[in-house]
């Protein structure tokens, strides 16, 4: 076939290559410096008008010659077939589409689907790591048992799947009763369903948080599927979420040597439009700004969304036992625990907590999904 595209028909179905598409994309090492992934050319070395003059066509690949240069290019038809052009989806596994929403009653741990794995197995097996990261991506956490509870140790869990984000918290952070909190993470209240440190930017994709001593009473951890009660609100009341999607809500914290600030929708939606990211912490929202008739809405749709998010029916509640360590994205899944006793003679609540991001947790779970298939 000659002409402007390269058409190519895969089981069938045929799929459609603009030649611009294909030539930015030559795998030759003229384009590709060889032994990596990384592109030679600039688009604007490109000629203009590229199109496809000649294809030839041979076992497992395709060699397409184009106009007006008659360079050539050789594409495995297997690539090909992955790579086509047209398929829907923002592409970095990242969006509502490439999830499993959930509400409790779907992770009951009788039928297996609670996320969860042994620490020792974790690190003897690239299995159990390939399980335990999956489905951070796919269920938004997983529950690590059997870490030892010594204090330190949530670093190296960290470590064993991504980099650890230092914050103005430290590289970890206690997460018990102090005598003079900045935050009121660090007292024995009850906490609703949140997100951590929405004023950052970019913010802390991941967060761990490790359990090294439980209360005698109360200090119960909830989990909330933000990605599932966004699919909920939108089919319930679009125009409220569209609010959310839309209004920058300010967030801020500060203390004697931090002063953060940043603004995003509660809401967060890819190019697309697809669910993308929540952010949710009554504690650091500050005074929003924009028109009175903007803000009126916003606080409609705000509570609408809060009382969403509270729904028992959504939450997820576990009692951490030492050596438990929870893995969570934050941009989906919302904490929260109950308030705990601190009553002389009854054990003090202590939990390690750091941050972490994604796209290190991607990339780790990727290469043992490669090295897997070798
Ligand atoms: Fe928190």
């Amino acid at each position: 076939m000659t002409g402007p595209d390269l058409e190519l028909t895969v089981d069938g179905q045929v799929l459609r290559f603009p030649a611009v598409w294909l030539r930015d994309n030559c795998p030759c090492p003229e384009c590709v410096a060889p032994g990596t992934t990384q592109k030679l050319k600039d688009i604007t070395d490109m000629p203009n008008g590229v199109a496809v003059t000649l294809t030839e066509h041979a076992a497992g690949s395709v060699a397409v010659t184009f106009a007006p240069d008659q360079h050539r290019s050789t594409f495995s038809r297997s690539w090909l077939a992955a790579q086509a052009p047209g398929r829907d989806g923002d592409g970095d596994g990242r969006t509502e589409d490439d999830k499993q929403l959930w509400l409790p009653a779907d992770l009951d741990p009788e039928t297996g689907r609670f996320p969860q794995a042994s620490w020792p197995r974790y690190l003897d097996q690239p299995a159990e790591r390939i399980r335990a990261l999956g489905a951070v991506r796919r269920l938004g956490f997983v529950l690590l048992r059997g870490v030892p509870a010594e204090p330190g140790t949530v670093l190296g869990v960290a470590a064993s799947f991504g980099y650890v984000r230092e914050t103005n918290y430290g590289r970890l952070f206690d997460v018990r009763a102090e005598p003079a909190p900045g935050n009121l993470a660090f007292t024995s209240r009850a906490i609703r369903p949140h997100t951590d440190n929405p004023y950052r930017d970019p913010v802390p994709t991941v967060q761990l948080l490790h359990c090294l001593r439980a209360a005698g009473q109360g200090g119960d951890t909830g989990l909330v599927d933000g990605f599932a009660a966004a699919a909920a609100l939108r089919a319930a009341d679009p125009e409220s979420f569209g609010t959310l999607t839309r209004t920058p809500a300010p967030f801020g914290y500060i203390d004697k040597a931090t002063e953060l600030r940043a603004s995003q929708p509660l809401i967060e939606l890819s190019p697309r439009g697809r669910v993308r990211g929540v952010r949710f912490n009554n504690r650091s929202m500050r005074p929003l700004r924009g028109s009175p008739a903007g803000i009126t809405a916003f606080y409609a749709a705000y509570r609408r969304w809060a009382e969403l998010l509270a729904e028992p029916a959504r939450q997820l509640n576990l009692r951490l036992a030492p050596g438990d360590c929870l893995v969570f994205d934050n941009t989906r899944v919302l904490h929260a625990r109950t308030a705990f006793g601190l009553s002389a003679g009854s054990p003090a609540r202590h939990l390690q907590g750091c941050y972490a991001d994604l796209d290190g947790l991607a990339s780790t779970l990727a290469v043992l999904k490669r090295e897997e298939t070798r």
